[in-house]
Protein backbone atom coordinates (compact mmCIF):
# COMPACT_ATOMS: atom_id res chain seq x y z
CA UNK A 1 0.00 0.00 0.00
CA UNK A 2 1.65 3.11 -1.23
CA UNK A 3 -1.14 5.57 -0.65
CA UNK A 4 -0.08 6.44 2.85
CA UNK A 5 3.47 7.12 2.24
CA UNK A 6 5.59 9.21 -0.17
CA UNK A 7 8.94 8.65 -1.29
CA UNK A 8 10.57 12.28 -0.59
CA UNK A 9 13.18 12.45 -3.81
CA UNK A 10 14.66 15.87 -2.61
CA UNK A 11 15.48 14.94 0.93
CA UNK A 12 16.61 11.70 -0.41
CA UNK A 13 19.39 13.04 -2.67
CA UNK A 14 20.02 15.60 -0.44
CA UNK A 15 21.12 13.06 2.45
CA UNK A 16 22.38 9.90 0.31
CA UNK A 17 19.64 8.26 2.02
CA UNK A 18 16.25 6.90 0.64
CA UNK A 19 13.68 8.93 3.01
CA UNK A 20 9.90 8.69 2.67
CA UNK A 21 7.25 9.98 4.70
CA UNK A 22 4.12 9.01 6.29
CA UNK A 23 1.27 11.21 4.58
CA UNK A 24 -1.43 11.02 7.37
CA UNK A 25 -0.86 12.42 10.70
CA UNK A 26 -2.85 9.18 13.04
CA UNK A 27 -1.95 5.65 12.63
CA UNK A 28 -3.58 2.08 13.10
CA UNK A 29 -1.40 -1.09 13.53
CA UNK A 30 -2.90 -2.12 10.15
CA UNK A 31 -1.61 1.13 8.46
CA UNK A 32 1.66 1.30 10.24
CA UNK A 33 2.04 -2.44 9.30
CA UNK A 34 1.20 -1.22 5.81
CA UNK A 35 3.84 1.46 6.02
CA UNK A 36 6.63 -0.65 7.07
CA UNK A 37 5.80 -3.25 4.64
CA UNK A 38 6.15 -0.67 1.86
CA UNK A 39 9.51 1.05 3.25
CA UNK A 40 10.76 -2.34 3.12
CA UNK A 41 10.13 -3.05 -0.49
CA UNK A 42 11.25 0.50 -1.52
CA UNK A 43 14.48 -0.13 0.48
CA UNK A 44 13.54 2.98 2.99
CA UNK A 45 16.58 4.39 4.95
CA UNK A 46 14.37 6.79 7.31
CA UNK A 47 10.93 7.26 7.41
CA UNK A 48 9.10 10.70 8.52
CA UNK A 49 5.85 11.03 10.33
CA UNK A 50 4.14 13.91 11.50
CA UNK A 51 1.85 12.50 14.64
CA UNK A 52 -1.68 14.40 15.47
CA UNK A 53 -0.30 15.22 19.19
CA UNK A 54 -3.68 14.59 20.19
CA UNK A 55 -3.59 10.86 19.19
CA UNK A 56 -2.16 8.90 22.06
CA UNK A 57 -2.79 5.33 20.05
CA UNK A 58 -0.18 6.81 17.18
CA UNK A 59 2.04 7.50 19.84
CA UNK A 60 2.54 4.20 21.40
CA UNK A 61 2.23 2.33 17.84
CA UNK A 62 5.06 4.75 16.46
CA UNK A 63 7.19 4.17 19.96
CA UNK A 64 6.77 0.61 20.04
CA UNK A 65 7.74 0.24 16.69
CA UNK A 66 11.04 2.17 17.21
CA UNK A 67 10.09 5.68 16.00
CA UNK A 68 12.36 8.41 17.89
CA UNK A 69 10.37 11.81 18.77
CA UNK A 70 13.03 14.48 16.96
CA UNK A 71 11.09 17.53 17.16
CA UNK A 72 7.39 19.41 18.48
CA UNK A 73 6.43 21.19 16.07
CA UNK A 74 5.12 24.55 16.44
CA UNK A 75 3.03 26.23 14.03
CA UNK A 76 1.76 29.94 14.99
CA UNK A 77 -0.24 32.82 13.21
CA UNK A 78 -0.84 36.05 13.57
CA UNK A 79 -4.22 38.17 12.01
CA UNK A 80 -2.64 41.06 9.80
CA UNK A 81 -3.78 44.41 11.20
CA UNK A 82 -1.59 47.56 10.64
CA UNK A 83 1.11 47.55 12.95
CA UNK A 84 2.78 50.84 14.04
CA UNK A 85 6.34 49.40 14.72
CA UNK A 86 8.79 51.14 12.43
CA UNK A 87 11.31 48.64 11.57
CA UNK A 88 14.77 49.82 11.81
CA UNK A 89 17.88 48.89 9.58
CA UNK A 90 16.09 46.67 7.42
CA UNK A 91 15.98 46.68 3.80
CA UNK A 92 15.23 44.11 1.00
CA UNK A 93 17.65 41.85 -0.01
CA UNK A 94 20.55 41.93 -2.65
CA UNK A 95 22.43 39.64 -4.79
CA UNK A 96 25.82 40.87 -2.81
CA UNK A 97 24.37 40.02 0.80
CA UNK A 98 23.92 35.71 -0.34
CA UNK A 99 27.10 34.87 -0.01
CA UNK A 100 26.73 36.29 4.12
CA UNK A 101 23.57 35.01 4.55
CA UNK A 102 24.04 31.35 3.44
CA UNK A 103 27.10 31.46 6.48
CA UNK A 104 24.76 32.90 8.81
CA UNK A 105 22.48 30.11 7.44
CA UNK A 106 24.69 26.95 7.88
CA UNK A 107 25.80 28.15 11.57
CA UNK A 108 22.19 29.10 13.45
CA UNK A 109 19.78 26.46 12.92
CA UNK A 110 21.02 23.53 15.67
CA UNK A 111 18.27 22.69 17.48
CA UNK A 112 15.94 21.62 14.21
CA UNK A 113 15.15 17.68 13.95
CA UNK A 114 17.87 17.90 11.04
CA UNK A 115 20.06 18.96 13.45
CA UNK A 116 19.33 16.74 16.35
CA UNK A 117 19.04 13.56 14.89
CA UNK A 118 22.85 12.40 13.65
CA UNK A 119 22.16 10.65 11.12
CA UNK A 120 22.46 13.25 9.16
CA UNK A 121 25.77 14.72 8.81
CA UNK A 122 26.10 18.23 10.18
CA UNK A 123 28.02 19.57 7.20
CA UNK A 124 24.46 18.37 5.33
CA UNK A 125 22.14 19.92 7.54
CA UNK A 126 24.67 22.93 7.39
CA UNK A 127 24.10 23.16 3.64
CA UNK A 128 20.37 22.29 3.89
CA UNK A 129 19.25 25.72 5.66
CA UNK A 130 21.98 27.60 3.22
CA UNK A 131 20.29 26.26 0.49
CA UNK A 132 16.79 26.10 1.38
CA UNK A 133 17.60 30.48 2.37
CA UNK A 134 19.25 31.01 -1.55
CA UNK A 135 16.09 29.68 -2.86
CA UNK A 136 13.70 31.82 -1.31
CA UNK A 137 16.52 34.37 -2.17
CA UNK A 138 15.93 33.11 -6.25
CA UNK A 139 12.68 32.75 -6.05
CA UNK A 140 10.65 36.17 -7.52
CA UNK A 141 7.56 35.12 -5.45
CA UNK A 142 8.88 35.43 -2.06
CA UNK A 143 10.57 38.12 -0.48
CA UNK A 144 13.42 38.58 1.78
CA UNK A 145 14.20 41.05 4.11
CA UNK A 146 17.83 41.56 5.96
CA UNK A 147 18.74 43.61 9.19
CA UNK A 148 21.85 45.52 9.21
CA UNK A 149 24.56 45.62 11.64
CA UNK A 150 27.07 48.32 11.74
CA UNK A 151 29.43 46.60 8.85
CA UNK A 152 27.69 43.34 8.53
CA UNK A 153 24.54 41.28 8.27
CA UNK A 154 23.01 40.70 11.19
CA UNK A 155 20.33 38.40 9.88
CA UNK A 156 17.14 37.76 7.43
CA UNK A 157 13.51 37.04 6.98
CA UNK A 158 12.29 34.99 4.06
CA UNK A 159 7.99 35.86 3.11
CA UNK A 160 6.30 33.94 0.76
CA UNK A 161 2.51 32.79 0.21
CA UNK A 162 0.78 29.54 1.17
CA UNK A 163 -2.22 31.45 -1.37
CA UNK A 164 -3.51 35.38 -1.54
CA UNK A 165 -4.94 34.98 1.91
CA UNK A 166 -2.27 33.41 3.93
CA UNK A 167 1.49 34.83 4.12
CA UNK A 168 4.09 32.76 5.64
CA UNK A 169 7.79 33.32 7.42
CA UNK A 170 10.06 30.64 6.05
CA UNK A 171 12.95 31.03 7.46
CA UNK A 172 14.34 33.82 10.37
CA UNK A 173 18.01 33.76 11.18
CA UNK A 174 20.24 35.88 13.68
CA UNK A 175 23.88 35.30 13.39
CA UNK A 176 25.42 34.63 16.22
CA UNK A 177 27.11 37.68 17.36
CA UNK A 178 23.79 39.75 16.55
CA UNK A 179 21.60 37.53 18.76
CA UNK A 180 19.94 39.24 21.76
CA UNK A 181 19.58 42.52 20.23
CA UNK A 182 16.39 43.33 18.86
CA UNK A 183 17.08 42.88 15.34
CA UNK A 184 14.94 39.26 15.01
CA UNK A 185 12.13 41.54 16.76
CA UNK A 186 12.82 43.91 14.10
CA UNK A 187 12.66 41.48 11.10
CA UNK A 188 9.34 39.86 12.03
CA UNK A 189 8.06 43.69 11.98
CA UNK A 190 9.35 44.02 8.55
CA UNK A 191 7.75 40.93 7.67
CA UNK A 192 4.55 41.88 9.00
CA UNK A 193 4.56 45.40 7.86
CA UNK A 194 4.97 43.79 4.00
CA UNK A 195 2.25 41.13 5.01
CA UNK A 196 0.22 43.75 5.84
CA UNK A 197 0.69 46.15 2.39
CA UNK A 198 0.36 42.57 0.73
CA UNK A 199 -3.18 42.30 1.57
CA UNK A 200 -2.88 38.72 2.98
CA UNK A 201 -5.50 37.79 6.58
CA UNK A 202 -3.46 35.37 8.09
CA UNK A 203 0.34 34.93 8.36
CA UNK A 204 2.15 31.68 9.99
CA UNK A 205 5.24 30.57 11.19
CA UNK A 206 6.44 27.42 11.67
CA UNK A 207 9.30 26.94 14.61
CA UNK A 208 10.38 24.19 17.27
CA UNK A 209 8.87 23.53 20.73
CA UNK A 210 12.55 23.32 22.13
CA UNK A 211 13.29 27.39 21.04
CA UNK A 212 11.60 28.94 23.23
CA UNK A 213 13.41 32.24 22.23
CA UNK A 214 11.30 32.25 18.80
CA UNK A 215 8.36 31.45 20.14
CA UNK A 216 8.49 34.25 22.68
CA UNK A 217 9.62 36.28 19.77
CA UNK A 218 6.48 35.64 17.76
CA UNK A 219 4.68 36.08 20.70
CA UNK A 220 5.89 39.42 21.50
CA UNK A 221 4.94 40.23 17.87
CA UNK A 222 1.34 39.01 18.40
CA UNK A 223 1.56 35.58 17.13
CA UNK A 224 -0.76 32.80 18.76
CA UNK A 225 -0.41 29.49 18.61
CA UNK A 226 -2.21 27.65 15.32
CA UNK A 227 -1.34 23.88 14.95
CA UNK A 228 1.09 21.36 16.93
CA UNK A 229 2.11 17.87 15.25
CA UNK A 230 5.07 15.61 17.05
CA UNK A 231 7.63 14.60 14.13
CA UNK A 232 9.35 10.84 14.55
CA UNK A 233 11.76 9.57 12.69
CA UNK A 234 12.38 5.72 12.22
CA UNK A 235 15.51 4.97 10.91
CA UNK A 236 15.87 1.40 9.43
CA UNK A 237 19.80 1.27 9.81
CA UNK A 238 19.95 -2.70 10.52
CA UNK A 239 19.15 -3.31 6.93
CA UNK A 240 21.90 -1.58 5.24
C1 LIG B 1 15.41 33.10 17.49
C2 LIG B 1 16.08 34.34 16.91
C3 LIG B 1 15.54 34.60 15.50
C4 LIG B 1 15.72 35.54 17.81
O1 LIG B 1 16.27 36.72 17.24
P1 LIG B 1 17.11 37.71 18.17
O2 LIG B 1 17.49 38.87 17.35
O3 LIG B 1 18.20 36.94 18.83
O4 LIG B 1 16.01 38.10 19.26
P2 LIG B 1 15.65 39.56 19.76
O5 LIG B 1 16.90 40.22 20.25
O6 LIG B 1 14.84 40.28 18.74
O7 LIG B 1 14.78 39.21 21.03
C5 LIG B 1 13.49 38.65 20.96
C6 LIG B 1 13.13 38.09 22.30
O8 LIG B 1 13.93 36.95 22.60
C7 LIG B 1 14.71 37.16 23.78
N1 LIG B 1 16.00 36.56 23.55
C8 LIG B 1 16.81 36.78 22.52
N2 LIG B 1 17.89 35.98 22.60
C9 LIG B 1 17.75 35.28 23.74
C10 LIG B 1 18.50 34.28 24.38
N3 LIG B 1 19.66 33.85 23.87
N4 LIG B 1 18.03 33.74 25.52
C11 LIG B 1 16.88 34.16 26.03
N5 LIG B 1 16.09 35.09 25.45
C12 LIG B 1 16.53 35.65 24.34
C13 LIG B 1 14.79 38.65 23.93
O9 LIG B 1 15.00 39.02 25.28
C14 LIG B 1 13.41 39.05 23.46
O10 LIG B 1 12.45 38.75 24.44
P3 LIG B 1 11.58 39.88 25.12
O11 LIG B 1 10.76 40.49 24.01
O12 LIG B 1 10.79 39.13 26.12
O13 LIG B 1 12.59 40.83 25.68
C15 LIG B 1 17.63 34.22 16.86
O14 LIG B 1 18.12 34.01 18.16
C16 LIG B 1 18.12 33.11 15.94
O15 LIG B 1 18.40 33.35 14.77
N6 LIG B 1 18.26 31.89 16.46
C17 LIG B 1 18.72 30.74 15.67
C18 LIG B 1 17.79 30.39 14.49
C19 LIG B 1 16.37 30.26 14.93
O16 LIG B 1 16.07 29.70 15.97
N7 LIG B 1 15.45 30.81 14.12
C20 LIG B 1 14.08 30.90 14.52
C21 LIG B 1 13.08 30.30 13.78
S1 LIG B 1 13.13 28.64 13.27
Amino acid sequence: MTENCQKLEWDSQFFGHRIARIESDRLTSHSLDEALIWCEKKGIECLYFLCAPDDDASVALVEAAGFHLVDIRVELSWKAEHTSAIPIAIREFRESDLDELRQIASHVYTNTRFSLDKHFPADRVAELYAEWLTGSCRNSSHRVFVALAAEHIAGFITCQFDNPDIGRIGLLGISQQAQGQGYGQQLVYAAQQFFDSAGVREVRVVTQGRNIVAQRLYQSCGFRSHKIGLWYHKWFSARH
